[in-house]
């Protein structure tokens, strides 16, 4: 469905709740999907993100007390309520502790929002897929309270507030990737984002003949639960460790060659091999980056296994479900690359496939993995699209 027969449809029970009257306006902001550059974002490294068409809709009305009411069609029995006054994280909040987090983040700003407001939201993005549904609502909220009350934040800005409310609200010590390639989301483009001073630029990413499939693992996870926190820690430890004999701010501003030559520092086989993961990931990225520029999809699919392989023997954040995906897509025709893509530890993997060869790919991966992993994966086929906007309706 196109996002205004969406809206249109949302539009209906919006009015149900809170009626027909007052500046009713519609929103969506996208989902994102990692091609490459994984677990280097918070170790000052690039990442290679692009936007989806899939993503999360809202339709929002003012307030004219201090009230939240926020109401999601994916969670139908939950109607929370909140208020401006009561910005702290609490469990009957549920999800919408990531729009509360994004209104705390503007007030810790100086932005003070005047009025309450009614939301009606509604995402297209599997929850726990790995494919960013809370940094989808944490811009989308963000987008909703620039475009109501006039606040003079650019969409980089955005996606630094939605950042800090993930880490100092939802207590999830996530890097900048998701919010960034969601805030600043281009057609047809992926993101080139140096994460240690905020350069990008947009790499065209046209198909043409070749598709971009997500095959959902369905293993459900939360980030907050997942060992997403322990592996920044660890990174952490290991660069302080460095530390002591080279200087540098970040694990990835170490080349190849730095990190085989100082690792004896580290002295521990785990910390050993998360960094190692994060300097080859980040060197990797910079490398596709250029295979991607060139047009040169074979060699990108090459590191993509590689990436895949790093993320599972070094960093250790794959499992059982994507390590089937990626070995079942590895040998299935017209199969270019495949990796996890996200966090890990479940969620998805990404592969890109001759567009021809991709019927087939789905039925024979089904098999393989619903036999070793006993219950079904899902496939959907996305484009890379906008970053998020009002829509006029
Ligand atoms: C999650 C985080 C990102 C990034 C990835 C791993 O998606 O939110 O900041 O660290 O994991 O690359």
């Amino acid at each position: 469905m196109k996002h205004i027969e969406i809206l249109s449809e949302m539009k209906k029970g919006f009015e149900k709740i809170y009626g027909k009257d007052g500046d009713i306006r519609y929103y969506f902001s996208p989902g994102r999907v990692n091609l490459i550059g994984e677990h280097t974002d918070y170790n000052g490294g690039h990442v290679l993100p692009c936007a989806l068409d899939i993503g999360t809709y809202a339709i929002a009305k003012k307030r004219d007390d201090r009230q939240l009411h926020f109401y999601s069609l994916n969670f139908p029995k939950l109607g929370i309520e909140s208020s401006l006054d009561e910005l702290t994280p609490d469990e009957a909040s549920d999800w919408a502790n990531y729009p509360k987090g994004v209104m705390w983040a503007f007030e810790e700003r100086g932005m003070k929002i005047p009025s309450g407001i009614d939301f009606y939201i509604f995402g297209t993005i599997p929850n726990g897929s790995g494919l960013s549904s809370s940094a989808s609502l944490e811009v989308l909220t963000g987008l909703i309270l620039r475009d109501m009350f006039d606040f003079e934040v650019s969409n980089k800005e955005l996606a630094l507030i939605g950042q800090y409310a993930e880490n100092n609200f939802n207590k999830v010590n996530s890097g900048i990737m998701d919010q960034f390639a969601i805030s600043m989301g281009k057609a047809d483009s992926a993101i080139f984002l140096r994460t240690d001073d905020l350069r990008w630029n947009y790499v065209p990413f046209e198909l043409n003949n070749i598709s971009l499939l997500i095959t959902n693992t369905n293993k459900k996870r939360k980030l907050t639960d997942s060992k997403y926190n322990e592996r920044r820690e660890e990174c952490e430890e290991a660069l302080k460790r460095i530390q002591r004999i080279k200087h540098v701010d970040n694990l990835c501003d170490l080349s190849i060659f730095e990190f085989e030559k100082y690792k004896f520092t580290i002295a521990d086989e785990d910390l050993i091999k998360r960094a190692r993961h994060v300097v080859y990931e980040n060197a990797r990225t910079i490398d596709a980056c250029t295979a991607l520029k060139n047009g040169d999809f074979q060699k990108f699919g090459k590191m993509m296994y590689d990436s895949h392989n790093s993320l599972k023997d070094d960093f250790e954040v794959t499992g059982l479900e994507l390590d089937t995906l990626v070995l079942a897509a590895s040998i299935q025709e017209g199969v270019l690359g495949s990796r996890m893509t996200g966090a890990g530890f479940g969620g998805c993997t990404i592969t890109l496939i001759e567009t021809d060869k991709v019927e087939k790919f789905k039925t024979d991966v089904q098999d393989l993995y619903t036999a070793t992993v006993g219950y079904p994966c899902s496939f959907y086929e996305v484009s890379i699209g906008d970053g998020p906007r009002r829509i006029e309706m």
